[in-house]
């Protein structure tokens, strides 16, 4: 038995079966890429599911965790620490909005706006003011909150009841929203971008409308950016990129370079509703977490990589689009920056594993969409080279092709 079946049987036999992984042990990384036990090399597309931005054991964020692990890596929410102040203003002064809260993950930062938005809704109109607004087809986490939010059956299933008092309406429905939202809407939540749900995008009318409800209804507008903010559409966050502003933002991902840390922020009118007591986490925006934070924030900027996401992201949409004309595929590739998504007419975990194997690490979602999310290092010679497998690998499946558009796509000559 190799190393890695050993690793991989070990798992088998202790871990509770939640995850469907590809068989590969992976061991370190270096900028974009990653290398398993036997050394081989893999061109990362994935990004720890959108965690790596700035790539593999980056020099800086190496050196910020060693520094600060050697002086404090927690110290608890009962004492100031020198970093989480400086982070939250950081966040508030890049966003516009006003105060910010620190957990550990995603689905957390979910969970903390709900609750902020329920208290802002009851101070306004009674226990009433309760209901909240999500989208069909929506991810927002594994959390009873978020998990209520999210708009699939398959993540919901099982678990009921989840909370009462959400309705969903489809995604760019404008009428379907103004159905929906009422005097008891306490808050609107969606992601700008669908990441886990295939990547769709909110259209700027629509995000607009949702801007002109809530405000009406008196209702919280939450952006959902865990997987979309931070950078990944070319602009710090998403909602800067179809200028609708949200009175809550909820990120996490990329933020701590790895390390767990999730935050949402709220506009002043919001944050106002809660008091001391009322939330909390024993780890959420430690020293540790929040020092390493700022040092991607100051990296994202010093390194100029939110053009560098636009740039080689408008690359990458271009090579996608040529390989779904190319091959037929059903729809033209969606997203924007390094957020992006093609729909395949067939299941696209084989090409994945296929792909695995011609060492380029892609993601799956919803079955027939193969989803990227790169590190914002990645540069257009990276995106050549996966292009090339996806060329070689969607010829194998005998998708129907068209004639005529090859020689623009990347080739191995
Ligand atoms: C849009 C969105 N919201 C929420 C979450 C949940 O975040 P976490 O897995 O950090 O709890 C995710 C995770 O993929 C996400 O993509």
């Amino acid at each position: 038995m190799t190393r890695a079946e050993k690793i991989i049987e070990r798992e088998h036999g202790f871990l509770l079966e939640t995850y469907n992984r590809y068989p590969v042990v992976l061991e370190r990384g270096k900028g974009v890429f990653l290398f398993d036990l036997e050394g081989k090399r893999y061109l990362d597309f994935v990004a720890g599911l959108g965690v790596n931005a700035l790539g593999h054991a980056h020099p800086r964020i190496v050196k910020a965790i060693r520094e600060q692990a050697a002086r404090a890596i927690h110290l608890s929410y009962l004492y100031y620490n020198e970093y989480q102040g400086g982070l939250a203003e950081r966040l508030c002064r890049l966003s516009g909005l006003d105060r910010a809260f620190f957990s550990n993950s995603g689905t957390e930062a979910i969970e903390g706006s709900i609750k902020l938005a329920r208290l802002a809704g009851h101070r306004i109109g009674g226990d009433a003011k309760s209901q909240l607004v999500a989208l069909e087809g929506s991810y927002h986490g594994r959390t009873f909150g978020s998990m209520s939010l999210t708009g699939q059956r398959k993540y919901r299933q099982g678990f009921e009841p989840l909370l009462e008092d959400v309705k969903f309406v489809p995604r760019n429905d404008r009428s379907a929203l103004a159905a929906a939202v009422n005097h008891h809407t306490c808050a609107i939540v969606l992601e700008p971008i669908f990441g886990e749900g295939g990547i769709h995008e909110c259209s700027a009318e629509f995000l607009a409308h949702c801007r002109t409800l809530a405000d009406q209804h008196r209702a919280a507008l939450i952006f959902d950016e865990i997987q979309c903010g931070l950078g990944r559409t070319g602009t710090m966050f998403a909602f800067q990129t179809f200028g609708v502003v949200p009175d809550m933002v909820a990120i996490a991902k990329p933020i701590a370079g790895g390390l767990p840390l999730g935050a949402f922020l709220a506009k002043q009118d919001f944050a106002s509703a809660i008091h001391v007591g009322q939330h909390g986490t024993t780890f959420g925006g430690g020293p540790l977490a929040c020092r390493v934070a700022l040092e991607y924030l100051a990296v994202v900027e010093e390194e100029n990589l939110l053009e560098n996401v636009r740039r080689v992201g408008d690359y990458l949409h271009g090579q996608l689009q040529l390989l779904a004309a190319r091959f037929s595929l059903p729809e033209q590739a969606r997203g924007r920056g390094l957020i992006q998504g093609l729909e395949l007419a067939v299941p696209a975990r084989p090409i994945v594993e296929q792909a695995l194997a011609e060492g380029v690490l892609f993601n799956s979602t919803q079955d027939t969409v193969l989803r990227f999310l790169p590190p914002f290092l990645i540069e257009e010679k990276h995106v050549d080279r996966a292009v090339r497998v996806l060329k070689k690998l969607l010829g194998r499946t005998g998708v129907a092709r068209k004639r005529g558009c090859a020689a623009q796509i990347a080739t191995d000559s």
